[in-house]
């Protein structure tokens, strides 16, 4: 917090998609640069640790492109935001049963905690896995670009519409060194972005991913010239919610998101019909955003669990067919996370989607 405290008595206030990533990000007191936040110890969890299904049915998926691709020798997977490495760790695990494509398969991960990325390489010791700095730094494909829980732990700016005033919302000190927010008036650029994008349909809330727009709009540009595609899992709504979505999580517990930065989680919703509209003006084919319950069921990856549970004993069926039920129940994981897949107009390729 004194961090924080410190920069807010210097600067007297800062914009919230700043506040976030100094919370999350900042070297030494960002929350993903101190610790290991995800599993049961952590304070959450993601598809990928609650169970390896999740990667098997991603990797039959990726197989499943490549071979719509014509078998290019080579292919890269590049996941943004690998967390504790356990994704690409299970997907070269199921790699390794095609071997053709194996060997054509190269990984790149995206990571910007170091000490994440030490957790990555201590995990995946595989050559065929390297770690890259930027996206804008590729320049070779085709490529796949995978995400889970990627674009909602970027930054992001709420702006609230007040008839035909936009007010941005910014963090300052209170009495005795608390935070707080308080609005100020957007400027303008912001606010002819939101009217661009038709960000505002009802409600008077506007969140605005500025930093996803950045990342879509170079992933964008790097599939249209290289091939390939994006796939993504995350949480979020397909039709403009107008609603303040950013919370705060500690201990599988939610919290106040000024009273503990630096020490807890903070995310948003994604805003899918958003993200498709960056997409779009790159000229990218959109495939109907579906849940993950969807395309997890289209993959087969229940019929997969009957196949694992005939050699099971009774706990391990037990166990796996509970794991399941998170990542596919609508009132766990399966409805609320969604799935997008955004190619090439020139690839005709949508499994799972349809
Ligand atoms: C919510 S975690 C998800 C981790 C993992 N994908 C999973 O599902 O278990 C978000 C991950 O994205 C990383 N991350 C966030 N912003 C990033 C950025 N701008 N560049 C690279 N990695 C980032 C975090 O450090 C973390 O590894």
């Amino acid at each position: 917090m004194s961090k924080i405290v410190n920069i807010l008595k210097e600067q007297k206030s800062i914009p919230l998609d700043k506040f976030i990533n100094i919370a999350l990000y900042d070297k030494k007191f960002g929350y993903y640069m101190k610790k290991n936040p995800l599993g049961p110890r952590g304070d959450f969890i993601t598809s990928p640790l609650i169970s390896s299904l999740f990667a098997e049915m991603i990797a039959i998926w990726c197989v499943a492109f490549w071979e719509n691709l014509g078998k290019p020798k080579k292919i890269l997977l590049v996941e943004l935001g690998p967390g504790d490495g356990s994704l690409s760790y299970d997907l070269l695990n199921s790699f390794k049963n095609f071997k053709k494509f194996y060997n054509s398969i190269n990984i790149r991960l995206l990571e910007k905690s170091k000490k994440l990325k030490k957790i990555q390489k201590n995990k995946i010791k595989n050559k065929k896995v390297k770690w890259i700095q930027k996206i804008s730094d590729l320049n070779s494909g085709p490529l796949i670009f995978l995400g889970n829980e990627f674009f909602d732990s970027l930054s992001i700016k709420q702006v609230y519409r007040k008839k035909n005033s936009y007010l941005e919302k910014y963090v300052k000190l209170s009495k005795n060194n608390k935070l707080d927010f308080f609005f100020k008036k957007a400027e303008k650029k912001l606010v002819k972005n939101i009217k661009k994008y038709k960000l505002l349909s009802s409600g008077n809330v506007i969140e605005y991913p500025s930093d996803a727009i950045k990342y879509l709009e170079i992933i964008g540009e790097k599939i249209k010239k290289y091939n390939g595609g994006i796939l993504l899992f995350d949480y979020g709504y397909t039709k403009n919610k107008n609603k303040n979505t950013l919370q705060s999580v500690k201990d599988h517990k939610y919290l106040n998101i000024l009273s503990d930065p630096g020490n807890s989680d903070i995310t948003s919703h994604i805003n899918y019909s958003f993200l498709t509209k960056i997409l779009e003006r790159k000229n990218l084919k959109i495939e109907k955003i579906i849940t993950q319950s969807e395309f997890l069921q289209k993959l087969g990856i229940i019929e997969r669990a009957s196949i694992i549970s005939k050699n099971q004993t009774f706990k391990e069926k037990a166990n796996m067919f509970y794991r399941l039920k998170r990542l596919l129940h609508y009132k766990e994981m399966g409805v609320l996370f969604k799935t997008m897949f955004v190619h090439n107009k020139k690839t005709k390729f949508s499994l799972g989607f349809k």
